[in-house]
C-alpha cells in the first residue's frame, strides 16, 4: 500500500518515548527476576513488537512463547475471547511474564490469567505497554505498565486497525 492511501495517524507515543519506557521496563524486570529462570509469553497478535524490544532490554536467560488470543472484531471488543494458538511448553512451575500490549476491558486478561492458571505455574506477572483505565470492566493487576492512555483507540508497535497499522514505529490515534 502507497503510503498516501494509508490513513492518516497522529503521534500519541513517538518512537523516542517507547525506546526509553521499554529500557526502563526491561531494567526493572532484570532486577526483579535476577536468579530465577524467567518464561516471557507474548500474547499475540498485538504484543509482538514490544515483545522484540523488551526481551532485548532485560538481561537475564529466558524463554519465548506465545499464546494466540482473539477477543475484537473491527475497532472494538466483541467479548468473546478464543485460544487461536496455544504455548509449545508446559509452565508448571515456572515464573512467567506474559506480555501484552493493552490492557483495555480488562477481559481478556482476565480470561487469560484463569487460563495460565490452571496450567499451575509458580507465578505470572503481567507487562502490558498500554492501560486504558477509563474503560476497565475488571481490574487487572499490570506489574510492568509503560503508559497509561484515555480512552482513544490506537495503533501501531504492534496495535492493529482492523489487522493493519502494527508496523507504525510509533503508537497513534487515527484521524477518523
Ligand atoms: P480487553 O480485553 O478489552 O482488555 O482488550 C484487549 C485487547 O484488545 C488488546 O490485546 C488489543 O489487541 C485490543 N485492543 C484494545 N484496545 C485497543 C486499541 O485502542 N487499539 C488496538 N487494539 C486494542
Amino acid at each position: 500500500m502507497s503510503s498516501d492511501l494509508r490513513p492518516k495517524v497522529d503521534v500519541l507515543i513517538g518512537e523516542a518515548d517507547l525506546s526509553a519506557r521499554v529500557a526502563q521496563l526491561g531494567a526493572e524486570i532484570t532486577r526483579d527476576y535476577a536468579g530465577k529462570p524467567l518464561v516471557v509469553i507474548g500474547v499475540l497478535k498485538g504484543s509482538f513488537v514490544f515483545l522484540a524490544d523488551l526481551v532485548r532490554a532485560i538481561d537475564l536467560p529466558m524463554a519465548v512463547d506465545f499464546i494466540g488470543i482473539s477477543s475484537y472484531q473491527g475497532t472494538r471488543t466483541s467479548g468473546v475471547v478464543q485460544i487461536t494458538s496455544d504455548l509449545t511448553r508446559p509452565i508448571e512451575g515456572k515464573d512467567v511474564l506474559l506480555v501484552e500490549d493493552i490492557v483495555d476491558t480488562g477481559l481478556t486478561m482476565k480470561y487469560l490469567l484463569a487460563n495460565l492458571a490452571t496450567r499451575r505455574p509458580a507465578s505470572v506477572k503481567i507487562a502490558a505497554l498500554l492501560e486504558k483505565p477509563s474503560r476497565a470492566q475488571v481490574k487487572i493487576p499490570i506489574d510492568y505498565r509503560g503508559f497509561v492512555i484515555g480512552d482513544e483507540f490506537v495503533v501501531g508497535y504492534g496495535l492493529d486497525w482492523d489487522g493493519k497499522l502494527r508496523n507504525l514505529p510509533f503508537v497513534g490515534v487515527p484521524r477518523t
